[in-house]
C-alpha cells in the first residue's frame, strides 16, 4: 500500500455518482484518465474553502473531475469546461446532468487554446481553474488562466509529479520534460503563490496574487 491508497481507503467513501461516470467511460471504451478519487475529494474540499463560484476546466473527458469541482461550488455556481472531442462533451454533459448539475454546466468544443483566446476577447473572468489536458500546453494554459483570473483566483493543475517521473533524473520522456519545465515555471512565477501537493498524481495549486 502507498500513501495515496491509504488516504483513498480512509476518506473516499462509496460514491455512486462518481462510479457511474467511471462506468460510462468503460461502457464507451474510453480510457479512464480521470483524476484519482483522492484528488477529486481534495479538490472539492479546497474549492469549498476558496469560496469560488465560477470555474473553468481544461479537459472534460467524462465529467469525473467536473463532478468534484461542482460539488465544491455553491448551488448557483457554474462550470465551463473546454474539450476538443465532441463525444466527450456529450458524455460529460449527460453524466453531469444525471448527477443533478445540468443547470450549472456549459462546454466549449475545440482546441482549449482557441477557446481561452475567445474567452479573453469576451472579457470573461473566473475564480477557479482546473488544468488537465495536453501537457505540452500547460504553460500556455497557466498564462491564459492568469489572464482570465479574478484577484485571488485558485488554479489547480493535475499530473505535476507524473508518478514520480519528474524527479527521476534518468527519465527524459517528452511529457516528463514538459511537466518539469512547467513545474519550474510555476515555482518561479511573480504573479502566483504556488505549491505541488503529492496527492494522486501530483496536484499543483496556485493563488493569483490580488
Ligand atoms: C486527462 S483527460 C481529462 C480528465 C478529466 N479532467 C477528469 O479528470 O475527469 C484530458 C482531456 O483533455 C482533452 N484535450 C486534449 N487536448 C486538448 C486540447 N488541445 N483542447 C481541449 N481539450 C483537450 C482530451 O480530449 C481529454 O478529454
Amino acid at each position: 500500500m502507498n500513501a495515496n491508497q491509504y488516504i483513498q481507503n480512509l476518506f473516499v467513501k462509496k460514491d455512486p455518482e462518481a462510479e457511474a461516470i467511471l462506468q460510462s467511460l468503460e461502457d464507451n471504451e474510453i480510457p479512464n484518465i480521470s483524476i484519482p478519487p483522492e484528488t477529486g475529494h481534495f479538490m472539492t474540499l479546497l474549492i469549498k474553502l476558496s469560496g469560488a463560484k465560477k470555474a473553468l476546466e481544461i479537459g472534460a473527458l467524462g465529467g469525473y473531475s467536473g463532478l468534484h469541482i461542482l460539488r465544491g461550488l455553491p448551488k448557483d455556481g457554474t462550470l465551463l469546461s473546454l474539450e476538443i472531442r465532441d463525444e466527450y462533451v456529450d458524455l460529460a454533459k449527460e453524466n453531469l446532468t444525471k448527477a443533478g448539475y445540468g443547470e450549472n454546466i456549459s462546454y466549449r468544443l475545440g482546441s482549449a487554446l482557441d477557446s481561452l483566446e475567445q474567452l479573453k476577447q469576451e472579457k470573461e473572468t473566473f475564480d477557479l481553474f482546473f488544468i488537465d489536458a495536453d501537457k505540452r500546453n500547460y504553460i500556455h494554459y497557466l498564462e491564459a488562466s492568469i489572464a482570465l483570473a479574478r484577484p485571488n483566483a485558485l488554479i489547480l493543475v493535475d499530473n505535476t509529479l507524473r508518478g514520480g517521473r519528474v524527479y527521476d533524473p534518468e527519465n527524459q520522456e517528452k511529457t516528463t520534460k514538459f511537466i518539469r519545465e512547467f513545474n519550474e515555471y510555476l515555482s518561479d512565477h511573480a504573479q502566483l503563490d504556488a505549491i505541488i501537493l503529492p496527492i494522486g498524481d501530483g496536484l499543483a495549486m496556485a493563488r493569483v496574487k490580488g
